[in-house]
């Protein structure tokens, strides 16, 4: 949410500036600035994404010489999005200048005091008010900038990653953290602060994660300082990363989202990779091995999650209560951090993210460990603060998920759902040597099975055209695939705004089917397994209502075919993998429905990738 890159160094700043944001878009789209520090800061910013306002600097041949830089690429929390509220801000004397991603809470409380002490606004954020405070803290205690924005912060309450620079100071750049992400890369001769490591790996490999409060100042010279608000100096390990450049290009295809499901052979195998060997007979986590006396003795599984992350909790309660047969509780992380949950000793928390950032579920880890549990994540951005505050974990190395939509990663966290339900049952002995070996050869062969599944994206487009007008769609599916069905419907609510919602297939006859007619389309997911005749009455009991089905059915079936007006065949699979493959057709139909309605597809309105906000 926002996102936010910073260059000090040898070269111009700009140039690295815009490539880096155009990195950082799919944190947020709505308005784009850039700050470069010369002379004086010159502050260029936009409404629109980073085009726009390259549009706008090359239109009207403004100066953009400098070696020391920032820009930003925001998603709105306060103010809307126009260019007054753009980041960067500036002080009153347009000495300072502030990037920001998070909110701070307390704003209004420091604006009121503020304009009491002469001090004017020009914009609607609380981002203007923070470095509105940093002056009137530096100028009251005639400070050097990082103490006055140590010193500020003290007075801050809320979520922030920041970058500061300041006139009086042209060789530093000053960032802070505090529930929001900040990198610090170091190049050579070069430094950068990215949100995340996208904007800055093109140029080095070599990064340091902040923490909460840290504020770091970067020398031009290469020197920097990492210390606490309170003045205290903290040390930190630099990390090599892995990450390729490549990985975070469209690779030939027309959007990240449709790359990004292609891909899903690959992730899947991948996040499996050293973990499953179904010819040897076992599943393994590394992170799970060290602690399996502690896991397997749990009495309660708590699942915390949001969105998409958790819909692919909601399938992991199945698969622990059917292979573990431990209890399992999903929880909306947004809800749990505000209630006062109920944790116990030999409960597991599990968080799966994937961006690893989001503030709800950070939160509620922080709520569960402080009540002492055992916390493990399911992560995909390697060294991403959950992955980093967790007690064990396993990343589901998805690698980058670019796509605002999330696809990849819903296959990969399943995938990792799926192998730790299985070594757990396997090693509580609550499934049989047969059921075991089955599940870990046909779960071996799922990239397989998704291949042959995006080979029908063709007749997939087909039906996207045929229902692509619709205002309202339903999705239904039971027990497996009923968090398919959730997943299917904010597929396509999200990137084709067309309004859609997911049911348990036997709920509908208690309220929804009274929004059923010749109009309304109902995805049914239909796979040829223990409530199949049920799916099949739900099915008449569209038809009845003259509703368009679409269903999801198994290559061998003979009844559904003949009763929906379209479906889409997939092979079949043990009952507990099938979401593995039936969210496949759901993710192009979205995909071809949104693209058809003329929808940015990686970048849906009002959405961000990484939700570091509340
Ligand atoms: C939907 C989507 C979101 C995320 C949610 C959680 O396509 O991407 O619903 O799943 O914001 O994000 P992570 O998994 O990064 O915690």
């Amino acid at each position: 949410m926002c996102g936010i890159v910073a260059y000090i160094g040898k070269q111009q700043a700009y140039p690295l500036i815009i490539d880096g944001l155009k990195k950082l878009e799919y944190r947020g789209y709505d308005s784009t600035g850039v700050a470069i520090l010369e002379q004086g800061i010159s502050v260029f910013k936009k409404k629109g994404k980073v085009q726009d306002l390259e549009n706008f600097i090359n239109t009207e041949t403004k100066n953009t010489n400098g070696t020391l830089g920032m820009g930003h690429t925001r998603w709105a929390t306060h103010g809307e999005p126009n260019d007054k509220n753009a980041h960067p801000h500036t002080s009153g004397n347009q000495e300072l200048a502030i990037i920001h991603n998070g909110i701070i809470e307390n704003y209004t409380t420091l604006k009121k005091a503020l304009i009491e002490l002469g001090h004017s606004f020009k914009s609607d954020t609380d981002t203007e008010v923070l470095i509105h405070l940093i002056e009137e803290v530096q100028l009251k205690h005639n400070l050097h900038i990082e103490e006055a924005v140590k010193k500020a912060l003290q007075k801050v309450v809320g979520a922030y990653a920041i970058v500061v620079i300041d006139k009086k100071s042209p060789d530093i750049i000053i960032g802070a953290r505090n529930s929001s992400p900040l990198v610090f890369g170091l190049g050579q001769d070069e430094y950068f602060l990215g949100s995340d490591a996208s904007p800055i790996i093109k140029h080095t490999n070599k990064v340091i994660y902040l923490n909460d409060e840290d504020v770091i100042s970067i020398n031009r010279n290469g020197d920097y300082n990492i210390s606490n608000l309170k003045n205290k100096t903290v040390s930190h390990q630099i990390k090599e990363l892995d990450l390729k450049i490549e990985e975070l290009e469209k690779d030939g295809f027309d959007h990240f989202m449709l790359k990004e499901i292609y891909q899903q052979p690959a992730t899947i195998a991948q996040s499996m990779k050293g973990r499953l060997n179904a010819s040897e007979g076992w599943a393994v986590l590394g992170g799970m091995k060290q602690h399996i006396n502690r896991i397997s003795k749990s009495k309660r599984i708590i699942m915390m999650a949001c969105g998409t992350s958790w819909h692919s909790a909601l399938v992991g309660e199945y698969l622990f209560e059917e292979i573990a047969r431990i209890p399992t509780e999903v929880e909306y992380a947004s809800e749990f951090r505000y209630r006062n949950p109920i944790i116990k000793e030999d409960d597991f928390v599990i968080a799966l993210s994937q961006s690893g950032e989001t503030a709800d579920t950070l939160a509620a880890i922080e709520i569960a460990k402080e009540k002492g549990a055992f916390v493990y994540g399911i992560v995909n951005v390697v060294g991403s603060s959950i992955a980093r505050i967790t007690d064990s974990g396993s990343y589901i190395h998805a690698g980058p998920e670019i796509g605002v939509a999330s696809t990849k990663a819903f296959t990969s966290q399943i995938s990792i759902i799926t192998l730790m339900a299985l070594y757990l049952g396997h090693e509580r002995g609550m499934i049989s040597e047969s059921d075991y070996r089955e599940l870990l050869s046909e779960l071996e062969v799922v990239p397989k099975r998704v291949e042959q599944i995006l080979k029908k994206n063709d007749h997939i487009k087909y039906i996207a055209s045929e229902i692509k007008s619709a205002a309202n769609a339903l999705y239904l599916g039971r027990g497996y695939n009923f968090p398919v069905a959730l997943e299917g419907a904010l597929k396509l609510k999200e990137i084709s705004y067309i309004h859609a919602e997911g049911y348990p297939a036997a709920e509908m006859k208690h309220g929804p089917i009274a929004l059923i007619d010749m109009y309304m389309p109902v995805i049914v997911i239909a796979t040829n397994q223990s409530a199949y005749e049920k799916i099949v009455s739900n099915i008449q009991e569209v038809k009845a209502r003259k509703g368009i089905v679409i269903a999801i059915i198994n290559e061998d079936d003979t009844i559904i075919r003949e009763m929906a007006d379209f479906f889409i065949e997939i092979p079949s699979i043990a009952e507990p993998l099938t979401p593995l493959l039936s969210v496949i057709p759901l993710q192009l139909l979205s995909y071809h429905i949104a693209l058809m309605r003329g929808c940015n597809v990686d970048q849906p309105r009002n959405l961000a990738k990484s939700v570091t906000v509340e």
